[in-house]
C-alpha cells in the first residue's frame, strides 16, 4: 500500500502527487498489514451493540471538568487554566526551541503531587538527568524512562499509574507490529491513537511532542491533530531568547492566549508582564517603525512593525514578509500606490515583525502602511504615537475590537499619541484614557497628517 505521509490517503499503486491533498512525493510504500492493524484499532473499545441510549440534554448530569495545575502559569493559561485528566496534549516545534525543557519543568512541579513518568525516546536516562540538573529538577514523583517502544510505554504507564505522561516525541514512538519505519503516517497514527485511549482508560493525561516540518507543519498526519484534544505551538525564533507558546485547537478552552517564555541558563522562565519587551531596543528618529497594541487573547502586547523599501533593478521587485501574512504587505503596498500615489514598481518592501511574534488580526493593516510609507518617504514617523487599525481596499480605516485595553496598555507604556479608527471613537470613554487619540478615517488622512508634521 502507498500512503500518502501528509494526510494519510491510500493507493494501491505508486503516484507522483497525492489525489486527496495535492502534495509532490508524499505517498510512501508501507507495508499492508500495517494498514490493517490501524483500521482494526485497539480491539478494546469496538462494540457490536450501542451500549448508552440517546439522552435528552437536559437530563445529562454536569459535571465541573477538574483541572490540575502545571505550576507553570503561562502554560497553564494557555491550556485554559490547567491540565484535564484525561486529555491528550500535542505539542509542535521546531527543534532545540524548547519543547523538551518545557516539560521536564512542568514534569518536576507536577511531580511534588503526583507521579509523573517523563518517556524519553530521544535522549538517554544520563542526559535527561543532565537536563535536569542544570533546571534544578529533582522531584521524587518524577520518573524517567528512555523508550521508543508503544507496547513498553503502555505497560510503564500501566504499572507505575503515573497522573501526567510525557512522550517525547512521538515520531520516535513505534508499536512493532507495524513493519513501517518510526514516524511515517501508519507508525504515528497508532501510536497516537492507542496513547489517546490509554489517556481515556486511566485518566492519566498525556503529553505528547511533535516535530514540525520546514513548511511549519506537525510532521505526520493531521490525523494525530483531530485525535488529541489540545494543539499546541511553541514558536519563536532560535537565535532569541523569547519563546511563545500558542494554542491552535483546545477542547477545553479558548485558542486565543498566548504563553511567553524566556530562554535563559537556567531553562525556561515566564514572562509574566510581556506587553512591552518587544519594543525595548527599538531605534528612534529613524523611518519604516510604527507601534501597534495586538492582543493576544486578553492581554495586550506591543509590537513594533519594521519596514525597508529598497529600490530594485529587477523587473518583478519582491515582497517579504515576516511575522505577517504575506499577501497583506502586497496588499498595503498597493492601497499606499493606487490611493495614496506612492509608488512601489520599482522597490522590493520587507516587512518584519521585531521579536519573533507573529501576528495575524488585521488591526495590524494601518501599522505596517505606516511603516511602509515611511520609510518609503524616508520620515520617521512619531515614536510616541500608537496606531491600530484594519484597512480596506478604498484605503478606508476599519474599526477593531477592545480598543480600550490596547490604548490603556500604551498609555502604561508611555505612549503619548494614538492613531485610532474613526469608527472606534465615538464608543469610547475618553476620560479613562490618558492619551491624546486620533480619529482616522482613511489611510491618507494619517499620511498627511504624520509627515505634513514632520517634515
Ligand atoms: P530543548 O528543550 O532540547 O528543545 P526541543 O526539545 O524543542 O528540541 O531545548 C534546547 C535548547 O535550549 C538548546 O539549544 C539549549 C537551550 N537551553 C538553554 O538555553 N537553557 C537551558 O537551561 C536548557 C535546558 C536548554
Ligand atoms: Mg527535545
Amino acid at each position: 500500500m502507498f500512503i500518502c505521509q501528509e494526510c494519510g490517503y491510500q493507493s494501491l499503486r505508486w503516484l507522483g502527487r497525492c489525489p486527496d491533498c495535492n502534495t509532490w512525493n508524499s505517498l510512501v510504500e508501507e507495508l499492508s498489514s500495517a494498514s490493517q492493524i490501524s483500521k482494526a484499532g485497539p480491539d478494546e473499545h469496538r462494540v457490536s451493540f450501542p451500549k448508552e441510549e440517546p439522552q435528552p440534554i437536559g437530563a445529562i448530569e454536569s459535571i465541573e471538568q477538574e483541572r490540575f495545575t502545571t505550576g507553570i502559569h503561562e502554560l497553564d493559561r494557555v491550556m485554559g487554566g490547567g491540565v484535564v485528566p484525561g486529555s491528550v496534549v500535542l505539542i509542535g516545534g521546531d527543534p532545540g526551541i524548547g519543547k523538551s525543557t518545557l516539560l521536564l519543568q512542568a514534569s518536576d512541579v507536577i511531580a511534588h503531587r503526583k507521579k509523573v513518568l517523563y518517556v524519553s525516546g530521544e535522549e538517554s536516562v544520563k542526559q535527561t538527568k543532565m537536563r535536569a540538573d542544570r533546571l534544578g529538577s529533582v522531584s521524587e514523583g518524577l520518573y524517567i524512562v528512555s523508550e521508543t517502544n508503544l507496547d513498553s510505554i503502555i505497560e510503564f504507564v500501566n504499572r507505575l499509574k503515573p497522573g501526567f505522561v510525557v512522550v517525547d516525541s512521538i515520531q520516535v514512538v513505534y508499536q512493532q507490529a507495524l513493519s513501517s519505519s518510526p514516524g511515517s503516517v501508519s507508525q504515528v497514527r497508532l501510536c497516537g491513537q492507542e496513547l489517546t485511549f490509554l489517556a481515556k482508560k486511566t485518566g492519566t493525561s498525556v503529553f505528547l511532542v511533535g516535530h514540525v516540518t520546514k513548511e511549519g507543519n506537525l510532521a505526520g498526519p493531521r490525523i494525530l491533530e483531530h485525535m488529541v484534544d489540545t494543539v499546541l505551538y511553541f514558536e519563536g525564533e532560535r537565535h532569541r531568547s523569547f519563546r511563545i507558546l500558542r494554542a491552535v485547537k483546545n477542547r477545553f478552552g479558548s485558542t486565543n492566549e498566548i504563553g511567553i517564555f524566556e530562554m535563559t541558563g537556567e531553562g525556561l522562565k515566564e514572562v509574566l508582564n510581556p506587553s512591552g519587551i518587544f519594543i525595548e531596543e527599538r531605534p528612534k528618529d529613524i523611518s519604516g517603525f510604527a507601534v501597534v497594541p495586538t492582543l493576544e487573547g486578553t492581554r495586550p502586547l506591543l509590537v513594533e512593525i519594521q519596514a525597508l523599501v529598497s529600490p530594485t533593478n529587477f523587473a518583478v521587485p519582491k515582497r517579504e514578509a515576516r511575522g505577517v501574512d504575506y499577501n497583506r504587505i502586497s496588499l498595503m503596498a498597493a492601497v499606499l500606490e493606487r490611493r495614496i500615489g506612492l509608488e512601489f514598481g520599482r522597490f522590493d518592501v520587507y516587512v518584519n515583525v521585531a521579536g519573533g511574534v507573529k501576528i495575524v488580526e488585521p488591526a495590524v493593516d494601518l501599522g505596517i502602511a505606516m511603516a511602509i510609507a515611511s520609510n518609503h518617504r524616508d520620515i520617521p514617523f512619531d515614536s510616541e504615537c500608537v496606531v491600530m487599525g484594519e484597512v480596506g481596499l478604498g484605503g478606508e480605516i476599519r474599526a477593531i475590537s477592545q480598543i480600550e485595553s490596547r490604548l490603556k496598555e500604551s498609555a502604561r507604556l508611555g505612549f503619548k499619541r494614538a492613531y485610532i479608527p474613526k469608527g472606534n471613537a465615538s464608543s469610547l470613554k475618553r476620560e479613562i484614557i490618558d492619551m491624546e487619540l486620533i480619529p482616522i478615517s482613511f489611510v491618507k488622512e494619517a499620511l498627511d497628517r504624520t509627515f505634513s508634521e514632520r517634515r
